[in-house]
């Protein structure tokens, strides 16, 4: 057998004549930027979020960039954040000149340490970003408190969580503003490049529009300096169709984390808990085991690929050295680092292929 991480050329067979469809009437209808689709898009996640505004965006990395410009972070500020995610999460601090600074993880959830959020707030913070990793909310209720009392944002990188829940709430409706990404991978993904940043402040929605399109308020009238940052009509039209899908695919995502749940008990694998209160829409589903590289190559050669989500820990990136963190800094973070692996997690799965993952993973287990 051969499985991938994940497989969007299984995932287009399912809806190939709706997206053909919709494909051929935005290229028909000759309007590419800023048009009905991306127009109708918007309303509809806005409402699947519960959120009252939604601004399509070329990507999560320039939805969380614009979202700190339209709050007002900038040079000499401080953001708290978390040392286990993706890179573009701490780069967008960075992009608007304000000041990253990370917090370690807890070693259950793997998502930021709640406990070690407020020891990092300085005079300077402005804003924390948390970051809903492999789909897996965080709980907003102690970050929120954090916040009103310090008079922080909160902006979530949600990137990840499309149709997680945190209280029965999706993600996206909490906290100041949230960013999706809609890179190809995501739950719901686009054919190329696509975000989005849903808010229930106006102003800040107001802002993010005008910031994506060049800082216009209007045809060439430029109130901010802008950025080319437009979700496009053909994303918009591919990511409408996917939207439809979306409750069904997270929906069978958990049947098979709850069947991978079921099968590797018992092992000396790590297996992923949801703190109370939420739920993942399983992105991914990461599994910790000590001998990971080695479980990694030996499912490889049965022809299972497996993923790690993230190799390197953002304080020990070249990227970030200007941040003057060392190794040993967030040590939860660095040690589940090296033991981090995301099985392979796709709607279109099979019971199958899931059983020759499980029994792999049990002949390799000591
Ligand atoms: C946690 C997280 N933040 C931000 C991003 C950036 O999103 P994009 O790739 O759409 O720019 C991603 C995307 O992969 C992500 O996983």
């Amino acid at each position: 057998m051969k499985i991938p991480l994940i497989d969007l050329k299984r995932e287009y067979q399912e809806i190939k004549p709706a997206i053909n469809l919709v494909v051929g009437r935005v290229l028909k209808g000759g309007r590419f930027i800023l048009g009905s689709e991306v127009k109708a898009f918007e309303l509809q996640l806005a409402r699947f979020c519960d959120c009252k505004y939604c601004v399509g965006v070329n990507s999560g990395t320039d939805g969380l960039i614009l979202s700190l410009k339209a709050l007002g972070i900038g040079p000499g500020d401080e953001v708290i954040t978390v040392a286990n995610t993706f890179s573009a999460t701490v780069a967008s601090i960075v992009h608007v000149g304000a000041r990253p600074v990370l917090v370690d993880i807890n070693p259950e959830t793997y998502l930021i340490d709640l406990q070690k959020i407020e020891p990092a707030i300085t005079k300077k913070t402005r804003a924390i970003i948390v970051v809903h990793l492999y789909g897996q909310p965080v709980e907003m209720g102690p970050v929120l408190k954090l916040a009103r009392q310090y008079s922080l944002k909160v902006i979530i990188d949600a990137a990840q969580a499309i149709g997680s829940t945190y209280q029965g709430q999706p993600a996206g409706s909490f906290g100041d503003v949230s960013v999706f990404s809609f890179y190809p991978a995501k739950n719901l993904g686009a054919y190329g490049d696509a975000g989005a940043v849903v808010t229930n402040n106006r102003a800040v929605a107001r802002v993010v529009r005008m910031l994506r399109h060049q800082g216009q308020s209007r045809k060439y009238h430029h109130e901010l300096v802008g950025f080319n940052s437009r979700l496009d009509e053909l994303q918009a039209a591919i990511l409408r169709v996917k939207l439809k899908k979306l409750k069904t695919w997270n929906k069978q995502r958990r049947q098979w984390a709850k069947y991978y749940l079921q099968q590797l008990t018992g092992l000396s694998l790590v297996l992923p808990v949801q703190p109370a209160e939420t739920q993942t829409n399983w992105y991914l589903f990461v599994v910790r085991v000590k001998k990971r590289d080695q479980l990694k190559r030996y499912l490889a050669k049965q022809g299972i690929e497996c993923g790690i989500h993230y190799p390197v820990p953002i304080h020990l990136l070249p990227a970030f050295k200007n941040l003057g963190y060392e190794p040993g800094d967030f040590p939860q973070t660095e040690q589940i680092t090296e033991q981090i692996l995301s099985l392979p997690m796709f709607p279109q799965l099979t019971k199958k292929e899931i059983d020759y993952i499980c029994q792999a993973i049990k002949r390799f287990d000591p």
